[in-house]
């Protein structure tokens, strides 16, 4: 049962409403414990957090309350039939929508009726069609967030609002595979000279690149007519131009308050999958800034060739390696061999888990570079943690965040060589970057590089740092 406001209290009642996958649902618990925290009267702020879980009958839109972090934070859980799917197909991701939209309204009138009414909604951009309708019918403000770069949300203003860039250009670009390594852009304000195969595309999960641009600047063109305001995982100092175009183009006022970087444990996790502690202990034993942590987020599968070359050049490498190797991560091959067959081949170098705790293993001393797909929130926690990123990008805006991480900030490594067509890369270019990043000069620089970013991204909350400054704005415009 939600608690009640004292008599006479002035409070704000945040319900945050997360797209169920793990991307989106750790940046969102984030932020609301950032609020938590900077909001200078605690009282007076309650946030709810939406936890779905899987239900098995569709009808079923009861919900119950856990209350955590002195009652200021519960989390209602919320059946969700869709669950157990990945939302990496379009079914699964519009039927999620299709439950939050069956849900929210129903829940927003048991708060009011009961206990403290909701008086914004924090929402993901990708779920602006139910909840903002919502939020406009019940006349509650929705504060949108968006949990990538401001590079990627400007090349979205750019199609959507702005006719910049024409989507017709776009989807020519994508669907370009012999010119995928041509110049798409190398001058547009904001964004990093970028190659077509740079652009956002989902082809190697849904095979409707068009549906989801589409959808995505429908989205966006709503926030920013309707929503109250709009967050992001970013920093003034890290994408200054970007950041500031999108201030100026905004008709909705625009915060890059990021970093939002708050280990989520007992009461706040938001991990979908139980993480392998046992993997700290074994970092405890190596040496500092031996480890290359390989992991491919929440969604990312490569293939069995991808995969086997991986391996030939991780073990070639020689380097200690702590793996994420998620059950489903390679397509078609059985999960249990295939970590048998990398601890057997490791001699002792390397440690493999389904499912690691990420930032904890970002933040230790022994971790020396990560090899990631470069999704958004990877970037953001090594950036945060000053580790040096080896970038394998595969789809959405994983290649746009790895221009960034190689060319703009250079705290990164790309394959230079891939095979082309197949996303394939020689496993002797795996096994000669690897061992560059971890031992070899070009490393070491890019580490200096990370760690000055890391510096950058902590100045953020100092007393007078941007994202502090811009928070705060954000609360009391609550
Ligand atoms: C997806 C898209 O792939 C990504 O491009 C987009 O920016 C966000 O949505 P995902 O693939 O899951 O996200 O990658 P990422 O954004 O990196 O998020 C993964 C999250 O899972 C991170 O917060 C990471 O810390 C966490 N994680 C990952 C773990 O806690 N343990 C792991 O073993 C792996």
């Amino acid at each position: 049962m939600a608690t009640t406001a004292t008599e006479g209290e002035r409070h704000v009642h945040v319900l945050a409403v997360p797209l169920p996958a793990q991307g989106h649902l750790n940046p969102l618990m984030r932020f609301c414990k950032l609020l938590l925290k900077h909001h200078q009267n605690r009282g007076s702020l309650r946030v709810t957090f939406l936890d779905f879980y899987a239900a098995n009958d569709s009808a079923d839109h009861s919900f119950s309350f856990e209350f955590h972090d002195d009652r200021l934070l519960q989390r209602v859980r919320f059946p969700f039939p869709s669950l157990s799917q990945p939302l990496t197909s379009l079914g699964t991701f519009f039927d999620s929508l299709v439950c939050i939209e069956s849900g929210l309204e129903h829940l927003i009138q048991f708060f009011n009726r009961h206990g403290v009414p909701v008086t914004c909604l924090l929402t993901d951009v990708l779920t602006t069609f139910p909840t903002q309708d919502v939020a406009d019918k019940l006349g509650i403000s929705r504060i949108a967030v968006f949990t990538s770069s401001a590079a990627r949300l400007l090349l979205i203003n750019y199609v959507a609002q702005k006719d910049i860039l024409s989507m017709e250009t776009v989807m020519d670009a994508i669907n370009s595979k012999e010119r995928r390594d041509e110049l798409f852009c190398d001058s547009v304000p904001g964004l990093p000279r970028l190659l077509n195969k740079d652009l956002p595309h989902y082809n190697y999960i849904i095979d409707d690149t068009r549906t989801v641009w589409e959808f995505v600047n429908r989205s966006w063109k709503a926030c920013n007519s309707r929503a109250h305001a709009v967050v992001i995982n970013t920093f003034e100092e890290l994408e200054p131009s970007a950041c500031s175009l999108l201030s100026q183009d905004c008709d909705v006022p625009l915060y890059d308050v990021g970093f939002w970087i708050e280990i989520l444990s007992g009461d706040t996790s938001t991990s979908m999958r139980e993480e392998d502690e046992r993997c700290i202990g074994w970092l405890d034993q190596q040496p500092t800034s031996s480890v290359l942590y390989i992991s491919f987020g929440s969604t990312t599968i490569l293939s069995k060739p991808q995969f086997e070359a991986l391996l030939h050049g991780v073990i070639n490498s020689q380097q200690r390696f702590l793996w994420v190797l998620r059950p489903g991560l390679v397509d078609d091959i059985d999960h249990c061999s295939a970590s048998k067959e990398i601890i057997s081949r490791s001699e002792n170098r390397g440690f493999v888990v389904d499912w690691a705790p990420q930032l904890r293993v970002l933040s230790h001393s022994s971790v020396g570079g990560f090899l990631s797909h470069c999704g958004w929130n990877s970037t953001v926690e090594s950036i945060a943690n000053g580790v040096p990123i080896l970038c394998w990008p595969y789809f959405a805006d994983q290649h746009l965040n790895a221009r960034c991480i190689v060319d703009v900030w250079r705290v990164g490594f790309d394959f230079k060589h891939s095979v082309k067509g197949d996303y394939l890369i020689e496993s002797h270019e795996i096994e000669t970057v690897i061992r560059s990043l971890i031992e070899g000069k070009e490393g070491g620089i890019l580490r200096k590089n990370a760690y000055e970013l890391k510096q950058k991204s902590s100045r953020c909350f100092d007393s007078s740092g941007s994202s502090l400054l811009k928070l705060t704005a954000l609360i009391n415009d609550m």
